[in-house]
């Protein structure tokens, strides 16, 4: 599964998330990201075969073309310009890696939810609350939220995330580095509502994480993924048929339906699972790249 680690001679430098596998150049990292998928945490055993690549061009995408509202760890995704030890990869490397800034993560996972659905929708019904602050009465599931609501989550030991207030956050960090995030996360948030809307899509909700360089911060890891987003069809969501997704969904409800306790070993993905998830994840990938895909 982890084929390409083997293959590199910079392996001693390299660590793997999830998703990607990162390979550590000194001030720069050569972000690879594999097929491989993750669902509450759990990595499964099959891949979804040209799903990194899907990933990677989508995230290469915003980057280029947000840059204006906060800068961000890319630097290129050309493989000539990569270092020459990769060259020897370029089958597998090429349309499926960046080469990005190396960065001091900051451990927050920036949410930012534009409809009331998943762990938000979970939280509103038992407390009447988003992200701990209180919200009006009467919201539906699915619904479009007033305004989009940043809900920071932080890493807890065990791997699984736990939601935290804005509050919270403000004494975990320095005021102004909790509100760079909140404006920032925010500001992406309607750049891809807006984006998408254009093109038939709903940007429900989508998370971001950002590191530090020299005082500065950046936009890094992914974003506006499939992987990273809920991404729901305009028409259907208007026709009132519900949150049509394109992204990770298909494969978080098929668990919910089989019962799995969301703790490892995670169980085999049917074949047509993974075709379906495949054909979602094809669809948002068109729709951003367009023509240029
Ligand atoms: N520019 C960067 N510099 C250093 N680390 C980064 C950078 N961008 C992303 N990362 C980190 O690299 C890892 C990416 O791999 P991924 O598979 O997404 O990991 P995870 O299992 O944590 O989701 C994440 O831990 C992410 O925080
Ligand atoms: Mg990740």
């Amino acid at each position: 599964m982890y084929e390409i680690l083997s293959k590199l001679p910079i392996v001693k430098q390299s660590r793997q998330g999830k998703v990607r596998d990162m390979y550590d150049l000194g001030e720069t990292v050569l972000m690879v990201t594999s097929d491989r998928i993750s669902a509450f945490d759990v990595v499964f055993p099959e891949p979804i075969p040209g799903k990194g690549i899907i990933l990677n061009q989508i995230a290469a995408y915003v980057f280029k073309n947000t840059s204006g509202i906060v800068p961000n760890h890319f630097i290129t995704d050309k493989m000539e310009e990569y270092p020459a030890d990769f060259q020897p990869y370029k089958d597998y490397l090429e349309d499926r890696s960046m080469l990005v800034t190396k960065l001091r993560m900051i451990p927050v996972e920036c949410i930012v939810r534009g409809y009331l659905t998943g762990s938000a929708w979970n939280e509103y019904n038992y407390s009447g609350t988003i992200g701990g602050e209180p919200m009006p009465p009467d919201l539906k599931e699915n619904q479009k939220l007033p305004q989009p609501i940043f809900t920071p989550s932080v890493k807890v030991s065990e791997g699984h995330d736990i939601n935290i207030s804005y509050q919270e956050l403000l004494n975990h960090m320095d005021q102004f580095i909790a509100e760079f995030l909140r404006d920032k996360s925010l500001a992406l948030y309607d750049y891809g509502h807006n984006y998408l809307l254009s093109k038939g899509i709903i940007l429900a909700d989508t998370k971001f994480e950002f590191g530090t360089k020299e005082g500065a911060i950046f936009l890094a890891d992914e974003a506006l993924t499939p992987d990273s987003s809920r991404f729901w069809d305009l028409e259907a969501y208007n026709s009132g048929k519900g949150a049509l997704s394109f992204d990770k969904q298909i494969v978080r409800d098929y668990l919910e339906s089989i019962g799995w306790n969301k703790r490892p070993p995670a169980p085999h993905l049917p074949s047509e699972i993974i075709e379906q998830t495949l054909a979602k994840y094809r669809e948002i990938c068109d729709i951003f790249l367009g023509d240029h895909s």
